[in-house]
């Protein structure tokens, strides 16, 4: 399976998954990064790591369409099966929904639907809940909408702050993610 993952910045998903992906038997080949902030320190783990990137801010093409346009010839020059998306902030619309129907998946720092959107570390500790979580969703063209594939749940400790929360929560994430790909992997691919 040849996956491309998606990311717009410290990129410590990409590291965990990639991690996990080369030291693992699986038949999973990470064929690219597609970011889009060429300075982003998710392109230097990429590269440092031999990955092929696609980098570019959309300000560079015409509008989304043409944008997305250019990153699925790439994505199709490269075979690439799923789209796997880790920390990318850009909302995914028509051209890459229609070319990947079902094979785009993301993962969210909370517990969906509980706090979508692009905050939902910070807006579920000002909510002042007891506990929140990690979601691993396929994506569809809403925010953070889509079917839920894995949820785990992390209690906020009354002795949190937003940072201790924030690096227990990178830190299923970086578990979760993989997980749940090889789920994917076996339940939409038959491997
Ligand atoms: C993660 O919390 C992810 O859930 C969210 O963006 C963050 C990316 O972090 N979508 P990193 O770039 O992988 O370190």
């Amino acid at each position: 399976i040849n996956i491309a993952i998606f990311a717009s910045g410290t990129g410590t998903n990409f590291s965990a998954l990639l991690d996990k992906i080369q030291s693992s038997e699986l038949n999973i080949n990470v064929v690219c990064l597609v970011c889009d902030h060429p300075d982003a320190l998710v392109v230097q783990r990429a590269k440092d790591a031999n990955i092929p990137v696609w980098a570019h801010e959309m300000k560079e093409f015409e509008n989304k369409h043409d944008y997305e346009t250019a990153i699925a010839q790439y994505l199709t020059s490269l075979k690439v099966d799923l789209l796997v998306l880790a920390g990318y902030m850009k909302i995914v619309s028509d051209v890459l929904l229609t070319a990947y129907p079902g094979k785009i998946i993301n993962i969210h720092p909370a517990m969906l639907p509980k706090f979508p959107g692009r905050h939902g570390i910070e807006d579920a500790f000002a909510a002042g809940v007891s506990s929140t979580g990690v979601t691993v969703h396929y994506v569809d063209s809403g925010v953070d909408s889509g079917p839920i594939i894995a949820q785990q749940a992390v209690e906020i400790l009354p002795s949190d702050d937003i940072d201790t929360l924030a690096t227990r929560i990178h830190d299923v994430e970086h578990v979760l993610y993989f997980d749940s790909l090889c789920k994917v992997i076996e339940r939409d691919f038959n491997r």
